[in-house]
């Protein structure tokens, strides 16, 4: 999997590069059933009160069970999946909004894609020089309950001096302006940080604005891509993703990785215990 020249221009103009067929349709169907597997076995009444996704106010949502996921394989519904009375309006394996967020290190099946020599490649391609695997999300985007994802950086929530936090999301299903794809303002990691996503003192979370100024939303591109796909997305790189309103999902699962040189703010939210120390990709066999 080599990174040509034009590919890292393309990153570094834009902060995002699209790479088709990156993960074949056997790998794709091994994943996606692998994580139906993991919400079958889930059980909501074991793990205690169900804990909900939502980006529209994300210091409400960071309970502890948010704060603890860092370095387990957790579940947590959409927004909408809840009727007023608090049950469930659909069955419970189209009611999840994502797992996360240490699947890479933790899951038989996650763990080898998400470490592959290919996928270093892609990362030292585009001029990552001692990557490590930070944090994984199975994202579901259920039929027509996929919450929006409002538009963010990711160095927001995994903040490193300097920036380093790189995405890998790769579409599992494929990805349309009708089911919630991606989009992204081309060139926009050129802007500074507008806000910092980080722990409180006092426990929870705060969000921090850093900087008032908007986005420029008239750029913004829809990365309409079919599955099998991968995105690489820059740290800084301003991205969102529409709810899914349609009757069709449109999982994808997501990795971040960062420099092991740079230092990790010790109050970003997704911390890990000790004894599962970060590792990188599989070297590559020359
Ligand atoms: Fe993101």
């Amino acid at each position: 999997m080599t990174i040509t020249a034009q590919q890292r221009a393309d990153f570094e103009r834009d902060g995002f590069l699209v790479i088709p067929d990156f993960v074949s349709p056997a790998t794709r169907r091994t994943l996606i059933d692998r994580a139906t597997e993991l919400v079958d076995a889930f059980d909501p009444d074991a793990e205690g009160s169900a804990s909900i996704f939502s980006t529209h106010d994300q210091t409400q949502t960071s309970d502890d069970y948010f704060l603890a996921s860092g370095d387990r394989v957790s579940f947590f519904f959409e927004e909408e999946a809840f009727d007023d009375g608090g049950k469930l309006r659909q069955p419970k394996a189209q009611s999840i909004n994502k797992i996360g967020h240490a699947m890479h290190d933790l899951d038989p099946v996650f763990e080898p894609f998400s470490h592959s020599a290919a996928l270093g490649e892609v990362a030292r391609g585009i001029g990552m020089v001692d990557p490590l695997v930070l944090q994984s999300m199975y994202i579901f985007k259920q039929p027509n309950i996929g919450g929006e994802v409002v538009c963010h950086t990711d160095h927001t929530f995994l903040w490193t001096e300097p920036v380093s936090a790189t995405g890998f999301w790769f579409a599992l299903e494929d990805a349309t302006t009708d089911n919630g794809c991606m989009y992204a303002v081309p060139g926009g990691h050129h802007l500074p940080p507008r806000k910092r996503f980080a722990r409180a003192a006092a426990g929870g979370t705060t969000m921090e604005l850093l900087d008032p100024d908007e986005y420029p939303m008239d750029d913004l591109v829809a990365l309409d891509v079919p599955a099998g796909t991968l995105i690489v997305l820059h740290g800084l790189l301003p991205h969102l993703s529409g709810p899914n309103r349609s009757p069709r999902s449109r999982h994808a699962y997501t990795l971040h990785a960062i420099e092991a040189g740079a230092a990790y703010a010790p109050d970003n939210w997704l911390q890990r215990e000790p004894g599962l120390p970060l590792r990188g990709f599989e070297p590559s066999v020359a």
